[in-house]
Protein backbone atom coordinates (compact mmCIF):
# COMPACT_ATOMS: atom_id res chain seq x y z
CA UNK A 1 0.00 0.00 0.00
CA UNK A 2 1.18 3.32 -0.60
CA UNK A 3 1.91 5.62 2.52
CA UNK A 4 -1.29 7.85 2.23
CA UNK A 5 -0.55 8.95 6.13
CA UNK A 6 2.94 10.75 4.39
CA UNK A 7 1.56 11.78 0.83
CA UNK A 8 -1.59 13.96 1.83
CA UNK A 9 -0.73 17.11 3.78
CA UNK A 10 -3.58 18.12 6.05
CA UNK A 11 -3.14 22.26 7.38
CA UNK A 12 -5.43 23.18 9.69
CA UNK A 13 -4.65 26.61 9.58
CA UNK A 14 -5.69 26.82 5.74
CA UNK A 15 -8.60 28.19 4.32
CA UNK A 16 -9.90 24.54 2.74
CA UNK A 17 -12.07 22.59 4.38
CA UNK A 18 -10.26 19.15 5.29
CA UNK A 19 -12.07 17.40 2.75
CA UNK A 20 -11.39 18.88 -0.21
CA UNK A 21 -7.41 18.75 0.96
CA UNK A 22 -7.45 15.43 0.75
CA UNK A 23 -9.84 15.20 -2.14
CA UNK A 24 -7.01 17.30 -4.18
CA UNK A 25 -4.04 15.56 -2.42
CA UNK A 26 -5.42 12.54 -3.99
CA UNK A 27 -6.11 14.20 -7.61
CA UNK A 28 -2.51 15.54 -7.48
CA UNK A 29 -1.35 12.08 -6.80
CA UNK A 30 -3.71 10.38 -9.82
CA UNK A 31 -2.52 12.99 -11.83
CA UNK A 32 1.40 12.92 -11.28
CA UNK A 33 1.22 8.95 -12.00
CA UNK A 34 1.61 8.31 -8.30
CA UNK A 35 -1.80 6.59 -7.89
CA UNK A 36 -2.25 4.65 -10.57
CA UNK A 37 -5.58 3.53 -13.37
CA UNK A 38 -7.26 0.64 -11.43
CA UNK A 39 -6.09 1.02 -7.82
CA UNK A 40 -7.86 0.56 -5.23
CA UNK A 41 -8.22 3.80 -2.81
CA UNK A 42 -8.00 2.35 0.74
CA UNK A 43 -11.37 2.21 2.22
CA UNK A 44 -12.81 5.01 4.70
CA UNK A 45 -11.92 3.74 7.65
CA UNK A 46 -8.61 3.00 7.34
CA UNK A 47 -8.17 6.41 5.64
CA UNK A 48 -9.54 8.29 8.35
CA UNK A 49 -7.38 6.49 10.55
CA UNK A 50 -4.49 7.42 8.35
CA UNK A 51 -4.39 10.45 8.37
CA UNK A 52 -6.36 10.91 12.11
CA UNK A 53 -9.44 12.78 10.67
CA UNK A 54 -13.46 11.75 11.40
CA UNK A 55 -14.31 8.83 9.07
CA UNK A 56 -17.12 11.04 7.74
CA UNK A 57 -14.43 13.82 6.49
CA UNK A 58 -12.91 11.14 4.04
CA UNK A 59 -16.28 9.70 3.12
CA UNK A 60 -17.14 13.49 1.64
CA UNK A 61 -13.67 13.43 0.06
CA UNK A 62 -14.19 10.15 -1.79
CA UNK A 63 -17.89 11.20 -2.86
CA UNK A 64 -15.93 14.59 -4.17
CA UNK A 65 -13.61 12.29 -5.87
CA UNK A 66 -16.30 10.36 -7.55
CA UNK A 67 -18.19 13.59 -8.81
CA UNK A 68 -15.37 14.56 -10.35
CA UNK A 69 -14.82 11.30 -12.36
CA UNK A 70 -11.30 10.67 -10.58
CA UNK A 71 -12.65 7.22 -8.75
CA UNK A 72 -15.73 4.27 -9.19
CA UNK A 73 -17.38 3.28 -5.78
CA UNK A 74 -18.00 -0.44 -6.79
CA UNK A 75 -20.65 -1.70 -3.79
CA UNK A 76 -19.18 -4.28 -1.64
CA UNK A 77 -15.64 -3.86 -3.63
CA UNK A 78 -14.06 -0.38 -3.33
CA UNK A 79 -13.11 3.09 -4.38
CA UNK A 80 -11.03 2.09 -7.42
CA UNK A 81 -9.06 5.47 -9.78
CA UNK A 82 -11.04 5.14 -13.20
CA UNK A 83 -9.24 3.50 -16.10
CA UNK A 84 -10.04 6.62 -18.59
CA UNK A 85 -8.89 9.73 -16.42
CA UNK A 86 -10.59 12.92 -17.01
CA UNK A 87 -8.54 14.05 -19.84
CA UNK A 88 -9.45 17.79 -19.40
CA UNK A 89 -8.84 18.40 -15.99
CA UNK A 90 -4.91 16.03 -16.75
CA UNK A 91 -4.02 18.48 -19.38
CA UNK A 92 -4.85 21.21 -17.01
CA UNK A 93 -2.70 19.85 -14.32
CA UNK A 94 0.17 18.66 -16.56
CA UNK A 95 2.08 21.62 -16.54
CA UNK A 96 2.40 21.61 -13.04
CA UNK A 97 3.40 17.79 -12.59
CA UNK A 98 5.41 16.26 -15.15
CA UNK A 99 4.56 12.71 -14.95
CA UNK A 100 7.06 10.45 -13.08
CA UNK A 101 9.36 8.26 -15.03
CA UNK A 102 12.12 6.04 -14.94
CA UNK A 103 15.36 8.92 -14.80
CA UNK A 104 18.76 8.58 -16.60
CA UNK A 105 20.00 12.59 -15.43
CA UNK A 106 20.85 13.74 -11.83
CA UNK A 107 19.35 16.88 -11.32
CA UNK A 108 22.95 18.15 -9.80
CA UNK A 109 26.45 17.91 -11.31
CA UNK A 110 28.00 14.26 -11.16
CA UNK A 111 31.68 14.56 -10.89
CA UNK A 112 32.94 12.67 -13.63
CA UNK A 113 36.16 10.85 -13.34
CA UNK A 114 38.36 9.30 -15.22
CA UNK A 115 39.42 5.64 -16.32
CA UNK A 116 36.29 4.57 -16.11
CA UNK A 117 35.13 2.29 -18.71
CA UNK A 118 32.28 0.26 -19.63
CA UNK A 119 32.47 -3.63 -18.30
CA UNK A 120 33.31 -5.56 -20.88
CA UNK A 121 30.46 -8.07 -22.18
CA UNK A 122 29.65 -9.93 -25.20
CA UNK A 123 25.91 -10.74 -25.89
CA UNK A 124 27.15 -13.04 -28.88
CA UNK A 125 26.76 -16.90 -29.07
CA UNK A 126 30.82 -17.01 -30.98
CA UNK A 127 33.36 -14.98 -28.53
CA UNK A 128 37.01 -14.84 -28.95
CA UNK A 129 36.71 -13.98 -25.65
CA UNK A 130 39.80 -12.16 -23.31
CA UNK A 131 40.53 -15.76 -21.71
CA UNK A 132 36.88 -16.78 -20.14
CA UNK A 133 36.56 -20.22 -19.19
CA UNK A 134 33.84 -22.35 -20.80
CA UNK A 135 31.30 -22.06 -17.82
CA UNK A 136 28.61 -24.78 -19.52
CA UNK A 137 31.44 -27.23 -17.74
CA UNK A 138 31.21 -25.80 -14.46
CA UNK A 139 30.18 -27.92 -11.61
CA UNK A 140 26.98 -26.35 -10.77
CA UNK A 141 24.56 -29.03 -10.01
CA UNK A 142 26.99 -30.22 -6.93
CA UNK A 143 27.59 -26.48 -6.32
CA UNK A 144 23.34 -26.36 -6.42
CA UNK A 145 23.06 -29.26 -3.85
CA UNK A 146 25.85 -27.62 -1.39
CA UNK A 147 24.43 -24.25 -1.67
CA UNK A 148 21.10 -25.51 -0.75
CA UNK A 149 22.28 -27.49 2.01
CA UNK A 150 23.38 -24.76 3.63
CA UNK A 151 19.86 -23.17 3.12
CA UNK A 152 18.27 -26.02 4.38
CA UNK A 153 20.07 -26.48 7.38
CA UNK A 154 17.38 -26.36 10.63
CA UNK A 155 19.01 -23.92 12.12
CA UNK A 156 20.95 -21.62 9.84
CA UNK A 157 21.91 -18.98 11.89
CA UNK A 158 25.29 -19.86 11.65
CA UNK A 159 25.62 -18.83 7.91
CA UNK A 160 22.94 -16.04 8.18
CA UNK A 161 23.83 -13.71 10.10
CA UNK A 162 26.81 -11.33 10.09
CA UNK A 163 29.79 -12.67 9.56
CA UNK A 164 34.00 -12.44 9.31
CA UNK A 165 34.31 -9.64 6.97
CA UNK A 166 37.62 -12.13 5.65
CA UNK A 167 35.38 -14.76 5.03
CA UNK A 168 34.28 -18.32 6.63
CA UNK A 169 36.96 -19.71 8.29
CA UNK A 170 36.59 -23.27 7.11
CA UNK A 171 37.20 -22.29 3.58
CA UNK A 172 40.23 -19.96 4.65
CA UNK A 173 41.73 -22.98 6.49
CA UNK A 174 41.02 -25.18 3.45
CA UNK A 175 42.69 -22.69 1.30
CA UNK A 176 45.60 -22.75 3.41
CA UNK A 177 45.87 -26.60 3.55
CA UNK A 178 45.44 -26.23 -0.37
CA UNK A 179 48.04 -23.51 -1.05
CA UNK A 180 50.27 -24.86 1.12
CA UNK A 181 50.49 -28.12 -0.14
CA UNK A 182 50.08 -27.48 -4.12
CA UNK A 183 51.91 -23.92 -4.49
CA UNK A 184 54.09 -23.86 -1.36
CA UNK A 185 52.99 -21.10 0.50
CA UNK A 186 53.25 -20.81 4.54
CA UNK A 187 49.28 -19.74 5.27
CA UNK A 188 47.35 -19.95 7.95
CA UNK A 189 43.66 -19.32 7.91
CA UNK A 190 44.86 -15.52 9.57
CA UNK A 191 46.77 -14.84 6.31
CA UNK A 192 43.40 -15.18 3.92
CA UNK A 193 40.55 -12.41 2.75
CA UNK A 194 38.10 -13.79 0.68
CA UNK A 195 36.42 -11.43 -1.77
CA UNK A 196 34.57 -11.48 -4.59
CA UNK A 197 37.08 -12.36 -7.48
CA UNK A 198 40.49 -11.09 -8.12
CA UNK A 199 39.29 -7.59 -9.25
CA UNK A 200 38.23 -6.71 -5.79
CA UNK A 201 41.11 -8.30 -4.33
CA UNK A 202 43.47 -5.68 -6.48
CA UNK A 203 41.40 -2.94 -5.69
CA UNK A 204 41.77 -3.75 -1.53
CA UNK A 205 45.68 -4.07 -2.48
CA UNK A 206 45.52 -0.74 -4.36
CA UNK A 207 43.67 0.44 -1.89
CA UNK A 208 45.79 -0.19 0.78
CA UNK A 209 48.93 0.11 -1.29
CA UNK A 210 48.61 3.81 -2.43
CA UNK A 211 48.18 6.99 -2.18
CA UNK A 212 47.35 9.84 -4.52
CA UNK A 213 50.49 10.60 -6.36
CA UNK A 214 52.13 7.51 -5.48
CA UNK A 215 54.21 5.44 -8.24
CA UNK A 216 53.47 1.57 -9.00
CA UNK A 217 55.33 -0.22 -11.43
CA UNK A 218 53.55 -2.09 -14.13
CA UNK A 219 54.50 -4.30 -17.43
CA UNK A 220 54.23 -2.04 -20.13
CA UNK A 221 51.58 -4.10 -21.53
CA UNK A 222 49.93 -4.99 -18.46
CA UNK A 223 46.02 -6.06 -17.12
CA UNK A 224 43.96 -2.58 -18.12
CA UNK A 225 41.63 -3.05 -15.24
CA UNK A 226 44.38 -3.33 -12.51
CA UNK A 227 46.07 -0.28 -14.27
CA UNK A 228 42.66 1.60 -14.40
CA UNK A 229 42.25 0.67 -10.67
CA UNK A 230 45.44 2.13 -9.78
CA UNK A 231 45.26 5.57 -11.59
CA UNK A 232 41.61 5.51 -10.25
CA UNK A 233 43.30 6.03 -6.82
CA UNK A 234 45.71 8.97 -8.30
CA UNK A 235 48.88 6.74 -8.43
CA UNK A 236 51.41 7.01 -11.11
CA UNK A 237 52.25 4.01 -13.32
CA UNK A 238 55.72 3.41 -14.21
CA UNK A 239 56.27 0.85 -16.87
CA UNK A 240 58.88 -1.82 -17.30
CA UNK A 241 59.30 -3.61 -20.20
CA UNK A 242 57.90 -6.98 -21.34
CA UNK A 243 59.87 -9.89 -23.41
CA UNK A 244 59.29 -13.53 -23.29
CA UNK A 245 59.94 -14.52 -20.20
CA UNK A 246 57.82 -12.10 -18.56
CA UNK A 247 58.71 -8.11 -16.92
CA UNK A 248 62.09 -7.21 -17.35
CA UNK A 249 62.75 -7.14 -13.40
CA UNK A 250 66.70 -6.24 -14.07
CA UNK A 251 65.54 -2.98 -15.38
CA UNK A 252 63.95 -1.66 -11.88
CA UNK A 253 67.17 -0.23 -10.70
CA UNK A 254 67.92 2.15 -13.61
CA UNK A 255 63.91 3.02 -13.20
CA UNK A 256 64.37 3.49 -9.66
CA UNK A 257 67.58 5.51 -9.74
CA UNK A 258 65.53 8.53 -11.29
CA UNK A 259 64.79 8.97 -7.56
CA UNK A 260 61.38 7.65 -7.36
CA UNK A 261 60.22 6.20 -4.48
CA UNK A 262 58.31 3.02 -5.51
CA UNK A 263 55.56 1.92 -3.48
CA UNK A 264 54.22 -1.44 -5.43
CA UNK A 265 54.75 -3.78 -7.97
CA UNK A 266 51.85 -5.51 -9.84
CA UNK A 267 52.19 -8.80 -12.24
CA UNK A 268 50.36 -11.55 -13.69
CA UNK A 269 53.28 -14.11 -12.70
CA UNK A 270 51.84 -16.51 -14.93
CA UNK A 271 50.34 -15.97 -18.46
CA UNK A 272 51.19 -12.11 -18.45
CA UNK A 273 48.20 -9.97 -19.20
CA UNK A 274 47.60 -9.57 -22.45
CA UNK A 275 50.92 -11.76 -24.32
CA UNK A 276 50.43 -14.71 -21.87
CA UNK A 277 54.22 -15.11 -21.70
CA UNK A 278 54.91 -16.31 -18.31
CA UNK A 279 57.71 -14.91 -15.68
CA UNK A 280 60.68 -17.12 -15.46
CA UNK A 281 62.16 -18.53 -11.67
CA UNK A 282 65.42 -16.78 -12.09
CA UNK A 283 63.41 -13.51 -12.40
CA UNK A 284 61.17 -14.14 -9.85
CA UNK A 285 63.85 -14.45 -7.44
CA UNK A 286 65.55 -11.40 -8.51
CA UNK A 287 61.89 -9.33 -7.99
CA UNK A 288 61.75 -10.54 -4.59
CA UNK A 289 65.65 -9.25 -4.21
CA UNK A 290 64.72 -5.97 -5.26
CA UNK A 291 61.24 -5.42 -3.48
CA UNK A 292 63.41 -6.71 -0.02
CA UNK A 293 66.41 -3.70 -1.42
CA UNK A 294 63.31 -1.37 -2.22
CA UNK A 295 60.99 -1.75 -0.19
CA UNK A 296 58.09 -1.91 -2.65
CA UNK A 297 54.90 -4.50 -1.91
CA UNK A 298 54.42 -6.82 -5.13
CA UNK A 299 50.64 -7.47 -5.71
CA UNK A 300 50.91 -10.81 -7.80
CA UNK A 301 48.04 -11.90 -9.68
CA UNK A 302 48.14 -15.37 -10.37
CA UNK A 303 44.47 -15.83 -12.58
CA UNK A 304 45.83 -18.36 -14.02
CA UNK A 305 47.65 -20.86 -12.11
CA UNK A 306 45.53 -23.60 -12.26
CA UNK A 307 45.43 -23.56 -16.47
CA UNK A 308 48.80 -25.03 -18.00
CA UNK A 309 48.60 -27.53 -20.95
CA UNK A 310 52.28 -28.68 -21.55
CA UNK A 311 54.19 -28.10 -18.34
CA UNK A 312 52.94 -27.95 -14.55
CA UNK A 313 52.91 -24.26 -12.76
CA UNK A 314 56.02 -22.10 -11.64
CA UNK A 315 55.73 -21.56 -7.67
CA UNK A 316 54.08 -18.04 -6.94
CA UNK A 317 56.75 -15.64 -5.89
CA UNK A 318 55.12 -15.96 -2.44
CA UNK A 319 56.13 -19.61 -2.13
CA UNK A 320 59.68 -17.76 -1.97
CA UNK A 321 58.33 -14.33 -0.12
CA UNK A 322 60.67 -14.62 3.12
CA UNK A 323 60.08 -10.79 4.11
CA UNK A 324 56.07 -10.17 3.81
CA UNK A 325 56.57 -8.60 0.01
CA UNK A 326 54.00 -10.34 -1.64
CA UNK A 327 49.96 -9.97 -2.14
CA UNK A 328 48.94 -13.27 -3.62
CA UNK A 329 45.48 -12.66 -5.15
CA UNK A 330 43.28 -14.89 -7.65
CA UNK A 331 39.50 -16.43 -7.78
CA UNK A 332 37.41 -19.54 -8.59
CA UNK A 333 36.20 -17.11 -11.24
CA UNK A 334 38.14 -19.73 -14.01
CA UNK A 335 37.52 -22.91 -12.25
CA UNK A 336 33.89 -22.76 -11.55
CA UNK A 337 32.62 -19.71 -13.54
CA UNK A 338 33.12 -15.93 -13.64
CA UNK A 339 29.76 -15.69 -11.67
CA UNK A 340 30.70 -17.24 -9.15
CA UNK A 341 32.36 -14.10 -7.16
CA UNK A 342 34.88 -16.06 -4.96
CA UNK A 343 38.28 -15.33 -5.28
CA UNK A 344 41.15 -14.26 -2.06
CA UNK A 345 43.98 -12.34 -1.26
CA UNK A 346 46.97 -13.98 0.50
CA UNK A 347 49.24 -11.51 2.54
CA UNK A 348 51.09 -11.29 5.80
CA UNK A 349 48.26 -10.49 8.65
CA UNK A 350 48.92 -7.24 9.37
CA UNK A 351 47.93 -6.66 5.60
CA UNK A 352 45.16 -9.11 5.38
CA UNK A 353 43.72 -6.93 8.66
CA UNK A 354 43.75 -3.57 6.62
CA UNK A 355 42.48 -5.31 3.76
CA UNK A 356 39.34 -6.53 5.90
CA UNK A 357 38.77 -2.65 7.12
CA UNK A 358 39.06 -1.69 3.93
CA UNK A 359 36.33 -4.20 2.88
CA UNK A 360 33.72 -2.86 4.73
CA UNK A 361 33.42 0.07 3.32
CA UNK A 362 32.07 -1.21 0.26
CA UNK A 363 31.37 -4.53 1.30
CA UNK A 364 30.87 -5.84 4.78
CA UNK A 365 31.36 -9.75 4.15
CA UNK A 366 31.01 -11.31 1.02
CA UNK A 367 28.45 -14.33 -0.09
CA UNK A 368 28.92 -16.74 2.94
CA UNK A 369 26.98 -19.61 1.63
CA UNK A 370 28.31 -19.23 -1.48
CA UNK A 371 31.51 -19.40 0.09
CA UNK A 372 31.09 -22.32 2.21
CA UNK A 373 29.81 -24.16 -0.64
CA UNK A 374 32.68 -23.70 -2.81
CA UNK A 375 35.01 -24.70 0.66
CA UNK A 376 32.63 -28.15 0.60
CA UNK A 377 33.58 -28.53 -3.21
CA UNK A 378 37.18 -28.53 -2.60
CA UNK A 379 36.96 -30.47 0.60
CA UNK A 380 35.05 -33.24 -1.61
CA UNK A 381 37.70 -32.84 -4.63
CA UNK A 382 34.71 -31.46 -7.14
CA UNK A 383 36.54 -28.27 -8.19
CA UNK A 384 39.63 -30.50 -8.36
CA UNK A 385 38.01 -33.16 -10.72
CA UNK A 386 36.62 -30.41 -12.19
CA UNK A 387 39.64 -28.60 -13.31
CA UNK A 388 41.26 -31.84 -14.62
CA UNK A 389 38.21 -32.08 -17.23
CA UNK A 390 38.16 -28.54 -18.10
CA UNK A 391 42.20 -28.53 -18.77
CA UNK A 392 41.74 -31.63 -20.70
CA UNK A 393 39.01 -30.08 -23.04
CA UNK A 394 40.84 -26.82 -22.98
CA UNK A 395 44.16 -28.62 -24.20
CA UNK A 396 42.20 -30.26 -27.45
CA UNK A 397 40.62 -26.78 -28.31
CA UNK A 398 44.36 -25.07 -27.92
CA UNK A 399 45.09 -27.60 -30.09
CA UNK A 400 42.71 -26.63 -32.81
CA UNK A 401 43.09 -23.22 -32.28
CA UNK A 402 46.62 -23.45 -33.12
CA UNK A 403 46.20 -25.68 -36.05
CA UNK A 404 43.37 -23.54 -37.59
CA UNK A 405 45.28 -20.11 -36.87
CA UNK A 406 47.62 -21.74 -39.12
CA UNK A 407 46.26 -22.41 -41.77
CA UNK A 408 45.19 -20.69 -44.98
CA UNK A 409 44.68 -16.63 -44.76
CA UNK A 410 44.16 -16.69 -40.53
CA UNK A 411 48.32 -17.98 -40.89
CA UNK A 412 48.65 -15.18 -43.63
CA UNK A 413 46.70 -11.99 -41.58
CA UNK A 414 48.06 -13.03 -38.13
CA UNK A 415 50.91 -14.50 -35.81
CA UNK A 416 50.46 -15.85 -32.49
CA UNK A 417 53.10 -18.54 -30.04
CA UNK A 418 50.68 -21.24 -28.92
CA UNK A 419 50.40 -20.10 -24.99
CA UNK A 420 51.47 -22.85 -22.47
CA UNK A 421 48.30 -22.07 -20.35
CA UNK A 422 45.87 -19.94 -19.27
CA UNK A 423 42.33 -19.63 -21.60
CA UNK A 424 43.32 -16.73 -24.30
CA UNK A 425 45.91 -16.37 -27.06
CA UNK A 426 47.73 -13.29 -27.85
CA UNK A 427 47.51 -12.73 -31.78
CA UNK A 428 49.31 -9.63 -33.70
CA UNK A 429 47.55 -8.75 -36.82
CA UNK A 430 49.08 -7.64 -40.27
CA UNK A 431 49.38 -4.39 -40.33
CA UNK A 432 47.04 -4.28 -43.25
CA UNK A 433 43.87 -5.31 -40.85
CA UNK A 434 42.50 -2.73 -39.20
CA UNK A 435 41.20 -3.96 -35.64
CA UNK A 436 39.07 -1.63 -35.24
CA UNK A 437 37.37 -2.19 -38.24
CA UNK A 438 37.53 -6.05 -37.83
CA UNK A 439 35.85 -6.19 -34.54
CA UNK A 440 32.68 -3.84 -35.70
CA UNK A 441 32.34 -6.09 -39.01
CA UNK A 442 32.53 -9.12 -36.78
CA UNK A 443 30.61 -8.16 -34.22
CA UNK A 444 27.52 -7.26 -36.83
CA UNK A 445 27.77 -10.96 -38.03
CA UNK A 446 27.51 -11.91 -34.17
CA UNK A 447 31.03 -12.91 -33.45
CA UNK A 448 32.88 -11.13 -30.83
CA UNK A 449 36.38 -9.98 -31.33
CA UNK A 450 38.45 -7.45 -29.32
CA UNK A 451 39.82 -4.13 -30.93
CA UNK A 452 42.83 -4.87 -28.85
CA UNK A 453 42.68 -0.70 -28.21
CA UNK A 454 42.51 -1.68 -24.25
CA UNK A 455 45.88 -4.09 -24.46
CA UNK A 456 47.82 -1.23 -26.11
CA UNK A 457 50.60 0.44 -23.93
CA UNK A 458 50.18 4.38 -24.00
CA UNK A 459 50.77 5.94 -27.04
CA UNK A 460 51.54 2.19 -29.37
CA UNK A 461 48.93 0.92 -31.60
CA UNK A 462 50.01 -3.07 -31.42
CA UNK A 463 47.31 -4.29 -33.58
CA UNK A 464 47.06 -7.24 -31.50
CA UNK A 465 44.03 -8.71 -29.29
CA UNK A 466 43.41 -11.51 -26.90
CA UNK A 467 41.59 -14.38 -28.73
CA UNK A 468 40.02 -16.84 -25.90
CA UNK A 469 39.86 -20.69 -26.86
CA UNK A 470 38.43 -22.17 -23.90
CA UNK A 471 35.00 -20.60 -23.90
CA UNK A 472 33.86 -22.03 -27.24
CA UNK A 473 33.69 -25.66 -27.92
CA UNK A 474 35.01 -26.89 -31.43
CA UNK A 475 32.23 -26.52 -33.47
CA UNK A 476 32.02 -23.00 -32.13
CA UNK A 477 35.69 -22.13 -32.87
CA UNK A 478 35.15 -23.72 -35.91
CA UNK A 479 32.34 -21.35 -36.89
CA UNK A 480 34.06 -18.58 -35.50
CA UNK A 481 37.27 -19.35 -37.46
CA UNK A 482 35.34 -19.62 -40.59
CA UNK A 483 33.70 -15.82 -39.74
CA UNK A 484 36.73 -14.76 -38.81
CA UNK A 485 38.09 -15.78 -42.10
CA UNK A 486 35.14 -14.37 -44.61
CA UNK A 487 35.89 -10.61 -42.39
CA UNK A 488 39.47 -10.88 -43.40
CA UNK A 489 38.96 -11.47 -47.14
C1 LIG B 1 44.71 -10.75 -15.19
C2 LIG B 1 43.36 -10.80 -14.57
N1 LIG B 1 43.23 -10.51 -13.27
C3 LIG B 1 42.03 -10.50 -12.67
C4 LIG B 1 40.90 -10.79 -13.36
C5 LIG B 1 39.58 -10.67 -12.67
O1 LIG B 1 38.91 -11.81 -12.54
P1 LIG B 1 37.84 -12.07 -11.39
O2 LIG B 1 37.53 -10.77 -10.73
O3 LIG B 1 36.67 -12.64 -12.10
O4 LIG B 1 38.48 -13.03 -10.47
C6 LIG B 1 40.98 -11.13 -14.71
C7 LIG B 1 39.77 -11.48 -15.49
O5 LIG B 1 39.79 -12.10 -16.50
C8 LIG B 1 42.24 -11.13 -15.33
O6 LIG B 1 42.36 -11.40 -16.63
Amino acid sequence: MLPYKTMILIEEKVDRPIYLQITHGLIQHIQSGVIKSGTKIPGTRVLSKLLEVHRKTVVRAVEELEAQGWVDIIPYRGVFVVNDLPQRRFQKLKEKVSPPKPLTKTGYELPKRKFLTDAIFSKHRLIFSDGSPDVRLAPVNELATAYARYLRDPDPRAVLKYGDARGPQRLREILAKEFNRDRGLHLTANNILITRGSQMAIFLAAQILLRKGDTILVGETSYFSANRCFRSLGAELLVIPVDENGLCVEEIPRLIKKGKIIKALYLTSHHHHPTTVTLSPERRLHLLDLASQYGFAIIEDDYSYDFHYTNSPILPLASADRNGHVIYIGSFSKSTAPAFRVGYIMAPEEVIQEAARHRCFIDRQGDTVLELAIADLLENGTIQRYRKKAIKQYRKRLDLFCERMSTGLLADRTDFKRPDGGMAAWVKFDPRVSMVDLSKRADQKGLYLSNGLSYNPEGQILNATRMGFASMNEEELLEGFDLLEELLK
